[in-house]
Protein backbone atom coordinates (compact mmCIF):
# COMPACT_ATOMS: atom_id res chain seq x y z
CA UNK A 1 0.00 0.00 0.00
CA UNK A 2 1.11 3.41 -0.85
CA UNK A 3 2.45 5.71 2.00
CA UNK A 4 -0.23 8.39 0.76
CA UNK A 5 -2.82 6.11 1.40
CA UNK A 6 -1.79 4.91 5.01
CA UNK A 7 -1.00 8.52 6.68
CA UNK A 8 -4.12 10.14 5.16
CA UNK A 9 -5.63 12.41 7.61
CA UNK A 10 -8.12 9.99 9.73
CA UNK A 11 -6.08 7.18 9.18
CA UNK A 12 -5.74 5.20 12.56
CA UNK A 13 -2.08 3.64 13.14
CA UNK A 14 -2.25 1.86 16.59
CA UNK A 15 -4.11 4.18 19.03
CA UNK A 16 -2.71 7.48 17.07
CA UNK A 17 -5.12 9.05 14.40
CA UNK A 18 -3.53 11.02 11.75
CA UNK A 19 -4.51 14.82 11.71
CA UNK A 20 -1.92 15.79 8.88
CA UNK A 21 1.37 16.32 7.24
CA UNK A 22 3.89 18.33 9.25
CA UNK A 23 7.32 18.27 7.88
CA UNK A 24 9.49 15.90 5.55
CA UNK A 25 13.66 15.25 5.98
CA UNK A 26 15.22 13.12 3.23
CA UNK A 27 14.37 9.86 4.33
CA UNK A 28 10.83 10.28 6.87
CA UNK A 29 7.58 11.74 6.98
CA UNK A 30 5.89 13.75 10.33
CA UNK A 31 2.66 13.81 10.97
CA UNK A 32 0.93 15.15 13.48
CA UNK A 33 -1.48 12.66 15.03
CA UNK A 34 -3.69 12.62 18.14
CA UNK A 35 -3.98 9.77 20.48
CA UNK A 36 -7.55 8.34 20.93
CA UNK A 37 -7.02 7.16 24.42
CA UNK A 38 -5.78 10.40 25.95
CA UNK A 39 -6.62 13.40 23.32
CA UNK A 40 -2.85 14.02 22.85
CA UNK A 41 -1.21 15.42 20.15
CA UNK A 42 1.71 13.93 19.57
CA UNK A 43 4.20 13.92 15.99
CA UNK A 44 4.60 11.04 14.48
CA UNK A 45 7.36 10.28 12.04
CA UNK A 46 7.70 7.48 9.63
CA UNK A 47 10.44 5.58 7.77
CA UNK A 48 9.95 3.15 5.35
CA UNK A 49 11.52 0.23 6.60
CA UNK A 50 12.69 -0.85 2.72
CA UNK A 51 15.17 2.42 3.01
CA UNK A 52 16.77 1.38 6.03
CA UNK A 53 19.51 -0.09 3.86
CA UNK A 54 20.47 2.86 2.07
CA UNK A 55 24.00 4.63 2.20
CA UNK A 56 25.27 1.83 3.41
CA UNK A 57 23.28 1.42 5.98
CA UNK A 58 23.03 4.25 7.51
CA UNK A 59 19.13 5.30 7.04
CA UNK A 60 18.46 2.70 9.46
CA UNK A 61 21.04 2.83 11.74
CA UNK A 62 19.86 6.92 12.52
CA UNK A 63 16.77 5.34 13.18
CA UNK A 64 17.74 3.59 15.76
CA UNK A 65 19.88 6.22 17.23
CA UNK A 66 16.86 8.71 17.07
CA UNK A 67 15.09 6.23 19.68
CA UNK A 68 17.64 5.16 21.91
CA UNK A 69 18.92 8.63 22.45
CA UNK A 70 15.20 10.13 22.57
CA UNK A 71 14.77 8.11 25.72
CA UNK A 72 17.65 8.59 27.48
CA UNK A 73 17.08 12.38 27.51
CA UNK A 74 14.51 13.95 30.29
CA UNK A 75 14.31 17.77 29.18
CA UNK A 76 11.07 20.58 28.38
CA UNK A 77 13.87 21.54 26.22
CA UNK A 78 14.48 18.33 24.19
CA UNK A 79 11.57 16.72 22.46
CA UNK A 80 10.03 13.70 24.64
CA UNK A 81 10.18 10.05 23.64
CA UNK A 82 6.55 8.67 23.53
CA UNK A 83 6.19 5.49 21.44
CA UNK A 84 7.75 3.37 18.70
CA UNK A 85 5.72 0.84 16.86
CA UNK A 86 6.28 -1.05 13.44
CA UNK A 87 3.66 -1.30 11.13
CA UNK A 88 2.83 -1.63 7.32
CA UNK A 89 6.57 -1.68 6.75
CA UNK A 90 6.86 1.49 8.21
CA UNK A 91 9.08 1.98 11.64
CA UNK A 92 7.35 4.55 14.08
CA UNK A 93 8.25 7.14 16.35
CA UNK A 94 5.85 8.69 18.59
CA UNK A 95 7.01 12.27 20.04
CA UNK A 96 6.27 14.96 21.96
CA UNK A 97 4.16 17.48 19.28
CA UNK A 98 5.29 21.36 18.68
CA UNK A 99 2.28 23.42 17.81
CA UNK A 100 4.84 25.83 15.96
CA UNK A 101 6.73 23.52 14.06
CA UNK A 102 10.45 24.48 13.36
CA UNK A 103 12.07 27.73 13.92
CA UNK A 104 12.99 27.67 9.93
CA UNK A 105 9.69 27.88 9.51
CA UNK A 106 8.83 31.02 11.92
CA UNK A 107 12.61 32.86 10.24
CA UNK A 108 11.40 32.40 6.80
CA UNK A 109 7.32 33.86 7.70
CA UNK A 110 9.32 36.55 9.36
CA UNK A 111 11.17 37.77 6.06
CA UNK A 112 14.33 35.76 7.56
CA UNK A 113 14.46 37.86 10.59
CA UNK A 114 14.31 37.49 14.53
CA UNK A 115 14.97 40.40 16.72
CA UNK A 116 18.06 41.14 18.65
CA UNK A 117 15.72 39.85 21.92
CA UNK A 118 14.25 37.15 20.30
CA UNK A 119 17.01 35.91 19.41
CA UNK A 120 18.43 36.08 22.92
CA UNK A 121 15.25 34.18 23.79
CA UNK A 122 16.18 31.12 21.90
CA UNK A 123 19.73 30.98 22.07
CA UNK A 124 18.94 30.73 26.14
CA UNK A 125 16.55 27.88 25.93
CA UNK A 126 18.55 26.09 22.69
CA UNK A 127 21.62 26.38 25.33
CA UNK A 128 19.62 24.84 28.09
CA UNK A 129 18.14 21.94 26.25
CA UNK A 130 22.09 21.88 25.45
CA UNK A 131 22.92 21.73 28.94
CA UNK A 132 20.23 18.82 29.67
CA UNK A 133 21.62 17.05 26.69
CA UNK A 134 25.21 16.82 28.35
CA UNK A 135 23.67 15.70 31.75
CA UNK A 136 22.01 12.81 30.18
CA UNK A 137 25.53 11.96 28.35
CA UNK A 138 24.16 12.94 25.09
CA UNK A 139 25.66 15.21 22.36
CA UNK A 140 23.29 16.91 19.90
CA UNK A 141 25.58 16.81 16.75
CA UNK A 142 23.10 18.46 14.46
CA UNK A 143 21.38 21.64 15.45
CA UNK A 144 20.28 23.41 13.01
CA UNK A 145 17.07 26.21 12.78
CA UNK A 146 14.99 23.06 10.71
CA UNK A 147 15.88 20.83 13.73
CA UNK A 148 14.87 23.18 16.46
CA UNK A 149 11.09 23.21 16.95
CA UNK A 150 8.61 25.39 19.02
CA UNK A 151 6.18 24.65 21.47
CA UNK A 152 4.11 27.08 23.11
CA UNK A 153 6.77 29.83 22.35
CA UNK A 154 9.36 27.43 24.03
CA UNK A 155 12.14 26.02 22.19
CA UNK A 156 12.46 21.74 21.64
CA UNK A 157 15.17 20.46 20.15
CA UNK A 158 14.54 17.84 17.95
CA UNK A 159 16.06 15.22 15.72
CA UNK A 160 18.50 13.04 17.85
CA UNK A 161 19.37 11.11 14.63
CA UNK A 162 23.15 12.00 14.58
CA UNK A 163 23.05 12.58 18.38
CA UNK A 164 25.67 10.08 20.13
CA UNK A 165 25.56 9.11 23.61
CA UNK A 166 28.70 9.06 25.57
CA UNK A 167 27.16 6.50 27.94
CA UNK A 168 27.18 4.03 24.84
CA UNK A 169 30.13 5.02 23.54
CA UNK A 170 32.74 4.58 26.55
CA UNK A 171 30.96 1.18 26.59
CA UNK A 172 32.10 0.21 22.69
CA UNK A 173 35.85 1.04 24.32
CA UNK A 174 35.63 -0.95 26.61
CA UNK A 175 34.83 -3.85 24.74
CA UNK A 176 37.12 -2.46 21.56
CA UNK A 177 34.29 -2.56 19.22
CA UNK A 178 35.94 -0.68 16.32
CA UNK A 179 33.79 0.08 14.33
CA UNK A 180 32.05 2.63 16.72
CA UNK A 181 35.48 3.68 17.62
CA UNK A 182 36.48 4.37 13.61
CA UNK A 183 33.16 6.25 13.93
CA UNK A 184 34.05 9.08 16.71
CA UNK A 185 37.52 9.23 14.91
CA UNK A 186 35.94 9.96 11.81
CA UNK A 187 33.77 12.80 13.42
CA UNK A 188 36.73 14.00 15.08
CA UNK A 189 39.03 14.10 11.97
CA UNK A 190 37.16 13.49 9.34
CA UNK A 191 38.83 9.80 8.15
CA UNK A 192 37.34 6.73 8.88
CA UNK A 193 40.66 4.64 9.44
CA UNK A 194 42.30 4.66 12.81
CA UNK A 195 43.43 1.87 15.25
CA UNK A 196 42.18 1.34 19.36
CA UNK A 197 45.41 2.50 20.04
CA UNK A 198 45.05 5.93 18.35
CA UNK A 199 41.70 6.48 19.75
CA UNK A 200 42.86 5.50 23.25
CA UNK A 201 45.26 8.24 22.85
CA UNK A 202 42.43 10.97 22.18
CA UNK A 203 40.67 9.61 25.14
CA UNK A 204 41.03 13.25 27.05
CA UNK A 205 38.73 14.69 24.43
CA UNK A 206 35.81 12.06 25.07
CA UNK A 207 36.17 12.66 28.59
CA UNK A 208 35.71 16.42 28.31
CA UNK A 209 32.29 17.76 28.30
CA UNK A 210 33.91 21.27 27.37
CA UNK A 211 34.86 19.64 24.36
CA UNK A 212 31.35 18.59 23.53
CA UNK A 213 29.81 21.92 24.72
CA UNK A 214 32.07 23.31 22.13
CA UNK A 215 30.91 21.37 19.12
CA UNK A 216 27.00 22.13 19.86
CA UNK A 217 27.96 25.67 20.77
CA UNK A 218 29.74 27.11 17.37
CA UNK A 219 26.16 25.53 15.92
CA UNK A 220 24.38 28.18 18.17
CA UNK A 221 26.67 30.71 17.11
CA UNK A 222 26.40 30.78 13.55
CA UNK A 223 22.58 30.42 14.43
CA UNK A 224 22.77 34.24 15.86
CA UNK A 225 24.51 35.26 13.09
CA UNK A 226 21.96 34.16 10.52
CA UNK A 227 18.71 34.45 12.43
CA UNK A 228 20.24 38.57 12.58
CA UNK A 229 20.85 38.65 9.17
CA UNK A 230 24.52 39.19 10.05
CA UNK A 231 25.30 36.88 6.81
CA UNK A 232 23.68 35.06 4.35
N1 LIG B 1 7.84 16.80 17.20
C1 LIG B 1 7.59 17.57 16.16
N2 LIG B 1 6.61 18.50 16.21
C2 LIG B 1 6.36 19.30 15.14
N3 LIG B 1 7.04 19.24 13.97
C3 LIG B 1 8.04 18.33 13.86
C4 LIG B 1 8.37 17.45 14.93
N4 LIG B 1 9.39 16.67 14.55
C5 LIG B 1 9.70 17.03 13.30
N5 LIG B 1 8.89 18.03 12.87
C6 LIG B 1 8.94 18.67 11.53
O1 LIG B 1 9.43 17.73 10.58
C7 LIG B 1 10.69 18.16 10.02
C8 LIG B 1 11.59 16.97 9.77
O2 LIG B 1 11.83 16.29 11.00
P1 LIG B 1 13.29 15.76 11.38
O3 LIG B 1 14.26 16.87 11.31
O4 LIG B 1 13.18 15.05 12.66
O5 LIG B 1 13.52 14.74 10.18
P2 LIG B 1 14.86 14.42 9.39
O6 LIG B 1 14.62 13.28 8.47
O7 LIG B 1 15.94 14.21 10.36
O8 LIG B 1 15.06 15.71 8.56
P3 LIG B 1 16.43 16.28 7.96
O9 LIG B 1 17.07 15.14 7.24
O10 LIG B 1 15.93 17.38 7.07
O11 LIG B 1 17.20 16.78 9.17
C9 LIG B 1 11.23 19.18 11.03
O12 LIG B 1 12.11 20.10 10.41
C10 LIG B 1 9.94 19.84 11.53
O13 LIG B 1 9.48 20.82 10.61
MG1 LIG C 1 16.08 17.25 10.73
Amino acid sequence: MKQKQLHIPGKRLKQYEIVQLIGSGGYCKVYQAVNIQTNENVAIKAVAMSTFKNHGGLVGQLHDTEKQNMKLVNSNYVVRFIDEFQQNKYSYIVMEYCNQGDIEKLWLDNNKHFSEAQTIFYVKQILRGIQDLQKCQVMHRDIKMKNILMHNDQIKLGDLGFSKSKLKFMHLVQQQQSYDIDYWYAWLHGSRSCSIQTILQYGGYFQSRLFDLFNDLWTITFFRLKSLNLFV
